[in-house]
């Protein structure tokens, strides 16, 4: 099983160092690639935003492409941009409730304070900057790598991150419960400010912050199981700072046969070491740059 290592210790060299990582595809049959078709069925409209397609699977889903790298993060990856996480000691859902900001239906019942909260927290994003680790991804940009984040803070484009799928929306966003539109709206856009009204059905009192909130669809979710599904053992998956409470990391993970890495700062009950072949804890800004060397280094040998 694979090492789980205390930071300080330069895993990425040690990786680097050790015999070529047998190549499980010899003991495994490939599985076969699932093309998840990219949304086309949304009638686009001026400035709608669709969900991101997922054009990088038009390369994904060609079994011969070479190994692929499937990047899923969490809120520590923008913790060290002072970006607060959620259950950490300090994090959000111990300042406040999650039931009366984060659940579709307290939206309902009171719009007013759920658009204030996401007001601020987009106040907030607006003023932080990427860290390390986002430039590090970002600088993977290419058809073989994908980053998927929980994250609604925009922090890896505005890094120049590019094939990143927003599972929980973006701050930037609103969306209309009547017509399912989202559309941009400006980082220091105060929505509480004035009643809301829909600018495609003009329906009015039906829009909210362009974020997932618990108890409505994921519609990421399926293209995102599917990414997983399709990984091969000569791929890499790495989940980087998250707790692992939302995304059934362990179930989609446990028939996974690429190379798995786990970079967090601490140990998570819902993240065993055991699921992973690698495990660093440390901070992302210190381990994202030197998991991106060993990925430059391991997919030209792969
Ligand atoms: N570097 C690396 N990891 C870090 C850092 C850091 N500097 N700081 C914190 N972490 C790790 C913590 O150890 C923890 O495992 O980030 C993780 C944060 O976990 P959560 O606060 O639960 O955040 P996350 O996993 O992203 O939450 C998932 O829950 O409430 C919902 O929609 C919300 O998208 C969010 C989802």
């Amino acid at each position: 099983m694979g090492s789980t290592i205390k930071c300080g210790m330069n895993i990425f060299k040690w990786f680097r160092s050790q015999p070529k990582v047998t190549n499980k595809a010899s003991t495994q049959k490939f599985l076969p690639p699932i093309v998840v078709k990219s949304d086309t069925s949304v009638k686009l409209k001026p400035s709608q935003i669709t969900h991101p397609s997922l054009t990088p699977l038009g390369y994904w889903a060609k079994p011969d492409q070479g190994p692929r790298l499937l990047v899923i993060t969490g809120a520590g990856l923008s913790a060290e941009s002072g970006l607060s996480t959620f259950r950490d000691n300090d994090g959000l859902w111990k300042k406040y409730n999650i039931d009366e900001v984060c659940r579709i239906n307290s939206w309902e019942r009171n719009q007013k304070q759920v658009h204030e909260f996401y007001d601020a927290l987009r106040g907030i994003a607006n003023q932080s900057k990427p860290n390390g680790a986002h430039h590090a991804l970002a600088s993977l940009n290419g058809p073989d790598v994908v980053v998927v984040t929980q994250n609604v803070d925009g922090l890896l484009e505005k890094a120049g991150a590019e094939n990143v799928l927003n599972l929980h929306g973006r701050l930037d966003r609103l969306q209309c419960m009547a017509c399912d539109s989202q559309w941009n709206v400006p980082w220091l856009y105060q929505a509480s400010a004035l009643p809301q009204k829909c600018p495609f059905c003009s329906v009015p009192h039906k829009v909210k912050p362009g974020v997932v909130f618990f108890g409505e669809p994921a519609p990421l979710y399926r293209g995102f199981h599917n990414l997983i599904f399709g990984l091969r053992p000569q791929d890499a998956v790495v989940v980087i700072g998250t707790a692992g409470s939302v995304l059934p990391l362990r179930l989609l993970l446990a028939n996974c046969q690429a190379n798995k890495w786990l970079l967090n700062k601490d140990p998570s009950p819902d993240l065993p070491a055991n699921m992973f072949d690698n495990v660093v804890y440390g901070n992302a800004t210190v381990l994202v740059p030197e998991l991106v060397e060993w990925w430059r280094e391991y997919s030209k040998t792969a």
